[in-house]
Order: C-alpha cells, then sequence, then structure tokens
C-alpha cells in the first residue's frame, strides 16, 4: 500500500526543549489515520510540520511519495486541505460568503465549493452569518473550506474539540463518508474515545515520541488483559492479590480485578487463592479498552 505521509526522525526543538522528537509517520493512502496524545504531547506541532506553517529543527518529510523541499513544497500542498485550531471562516461574513473567498483564492469553480458544502451537509445554512453557527456548524465550515480544493489528504487538528456527543457524531460519520471517497484523513484528538472507531490506523504521541503505530487491533495485542476474579472471599483475595502478585489490585464489587495478567500469571494467581483457602468460583478475562492500553503503553499514571 502506498504512503501519503512519511517523515523520518522529524523533530521540533524551542529552545533545548524538544517537542516533537525522532517521529517516523507512516499513514497508508485512503485511511483514516488517528493521531492520539495528551494535550502538549505534540499534535499540533506535528501536523504544522506536515503543512509547512511550522519548520522543523531537522527530520524529513515525504507527501505522496515525494519529499518536501522549497521546490515541491507548492505543488504538493495544493493537494492538500487542513483545518488547524479555530476554524478560519470571517465571522461576520455568511457561511456562502466565506467558501466564496475560498473558490475565488484558490481560482476553484463554483461546483467544488458547493459540492463541498453538501458533503458537510451546510447546504441549507449558507445564507446564515457564520457568527450565527453552532460550534459544530462552524467546524463543518471550516472542513468545507478545506474540502473545497478536493484535497487528495486532509489534515484535522481536533475537528471535535469543544463539541457535544451528537457534534462529534457528526464529524465521525463526515469522515467516514470522506474515506469511502478516497480521501485519506489524519485527525488528532486528545481523547481516544473520540475517533478510535472512526480511525483504521492509529499513531499515538507522548512527550513528543510517536510511542504506538498501527492498527486497533495491533493495539489491543500490545498490552495483557485485566483479569476479574470472582471470590466468596474479596476482602481476603484482594490482600493476597495484592503481596503475591499486584499491588494495583482493587475491589470491583464482590470480584478483584488484577490489572495486566498473561496466562501463567492468572493460573499463578488462581493457584496461590485456592491454595490459601479462599474460594474462587470464576475468573474472567475483562475486555480491555483503548484509554488501558494507553496507560499501559505510557507506564501508568497518564491518561489520555
Ligand atoms: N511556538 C512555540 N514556542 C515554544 N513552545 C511551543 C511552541 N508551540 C508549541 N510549543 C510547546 O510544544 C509542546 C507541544 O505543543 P503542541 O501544541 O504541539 O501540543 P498538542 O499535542 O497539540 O497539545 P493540545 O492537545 O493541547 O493541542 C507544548 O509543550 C507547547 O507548549
Ligand atoms: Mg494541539
Amino acid at each position: 500500500m502506498s504512503e501519503i505521509i512519511t517523515t523520518y526522525a522529524l523533530s521540533k526543538r524551542y529552545g533545548d526543549r524538544a517537542v516533537v522528537e525522532d517521529v517516523d509517520l507512516h499513514v497508508p493512502e485512503g485511511c483514516v489515520y488517528g493521531f492520539l496524545g495528551p494535550n502538549g504531547s505534540g499534535k499540533s506541532t506535528t501536523m504544522k510540520m506536515l503543512l509547512s506553517l511550522v519548520r522543523p529543527t531537522s527530520g524529513e518529510i515525504t507527501l505522496m511519495g515525494r519529499p518536501v523541499v522549497p521546490q515541491t513544497r507548492h505543488e504538493l500542498l495544493a493537494h492538500v486541505g487542513s483545518l488547524i485550531e479555530a476554524p478560519p471562516a470571517y465571522l461576520h461574513l455568511t457561511g456562502g460568503e466565506n467558501l466564496r473567498l475560498v473558490q475565488r483564492l484558490l481560482g476553484l469553480d463554483e461546483t467544488q465549493v458547493q459540492a463541498a458544502a453538501r458533503t458537510v451537509r451546510l447546504q441549507d445554512q449558507l445564507d446564515k452569518k457564520v457568527r450565527d453557527y453552532s460550534l459544530g456548524m462552524k467546524q463543518r465550515l471550516g472542513i468545507a473550506m478545506a474540502l473545497a480544493r478536493r484535497p487528495r489528504l486532509l489534515v484535522l487538528d481536533e475537528p471535535t474539540n469543544g463539541l457535544d456527543p451528537a457534534g462529534i457524531e457528526e464529524i465521525r460519520e463526515l469522515l467516514r463518508a470522506l474515506a469511502d471517497d478516497g480521501v485519506t484523513v489524519m485527525v488528532s484528538s486528545h481523547l481516544l474515545g473520540e475517533i478510535d472507531r472512526t480511525a483504521n490506523v492509529l499513531g499515538i504521541i507522548d512527550g513528543g515520541r510517536l510511542i504506538f503505530q498501527g492498527t486497533r487491533e495491533e493495539l489491543l495485542t500490545r498490552t495483557t488483559p485485566d483479569v476479574l476474579v470472582d471470590t466468596f472471599d474479596p476482602d481476603r483475595a484482594l490482600a493476597l492479590s495484592r503481596t503475591r502478585q499486584a499491588n494495583r489490585a482493587s475491589r470491583v464489587g464482590d470480584s478483584v480485578r488484577v490489572p495486566g495478567l498473561d496466562p501463567d500469571g492468572t493460573a499463578r494467581l488462581v493457584r496461590e487463592l485456592v491454595g490459601a483457602g479462599v474460594g474462587v468460583h470464576g475468573v474472567r478475562r475483562r475486555e480491555q479498552s483503548l484509554e488501558d492500553v494507553f496507560i499501559d503503553l505510557t507506564g501508568g499514571g497518564r491518561t489520555l
């Protein structure tokens, strides 16, 4: 599969502080790439480097198979639409007027901006001033402005930020529809739940370093699931689990949850509990959430 974005050791330093370090992105063409990381982890900086809005300190960027250098930059970025931080529209103009500005600026024809407005389902709201739009409508207008040029790649920095659940779902549906149309979408978020099911490839950045890249399934296999032990004596079971196996064990109802146990560890724990006279009547593997995996990947103590 060809890659629409590839970076090699992409890095950015501000003074002596590294905010993005040795990031090797591999974004396959046609996917929705979810770029996840906590606040301040370097998502926006990385995306701005991809768009030539921030100059990398070192490293290389290849878009659509061609290195981004001064001679190719303009031509390559003509195929890229983006929405970085706040929606770029003029508030005192209507949605339609904003789109016409983009149309003139980029020399597009009318049908292109109309199609973009339909894609984000704003075609009936174009006579309204943007100041009277909801946040979700503003985000959708921003995406329409990015889409008008019919990009091969769309780079969206936290498009669901501040939206209510219905607004988030609308953006999700829109991203899926775009991917079905063959547009590659790179979308960032600091909330796993917002894009995990929309994205088919995930990149996770923490402290400027890419700590995971791959499919959702690959991510889930990277860690061992938690085990729930159902017992007649949860207090003793918890105390024993903590001393023998894991000090992060916790009580869940009448069960004890032991984080990150592989099959051998599970067998050992059950043996020890039964050996100590604690009745065990069930052992279950807990379904792992991406949040759990993230906490494992970052060594615990951090949440996304
Ligand atoms: N122009 C700048 N000068 C100095 N430091 C900067 C600059 N831009 C960003 N940083 C720092 O780089 C780090 C990464 O910032 P960045 O905006 O890329 O993170 P982010 O992952 O997008 O965070 P958020 O989820 O809050 O949007 C932060 O600590 C930020 O303070
Ligand atoms: Mg950001």
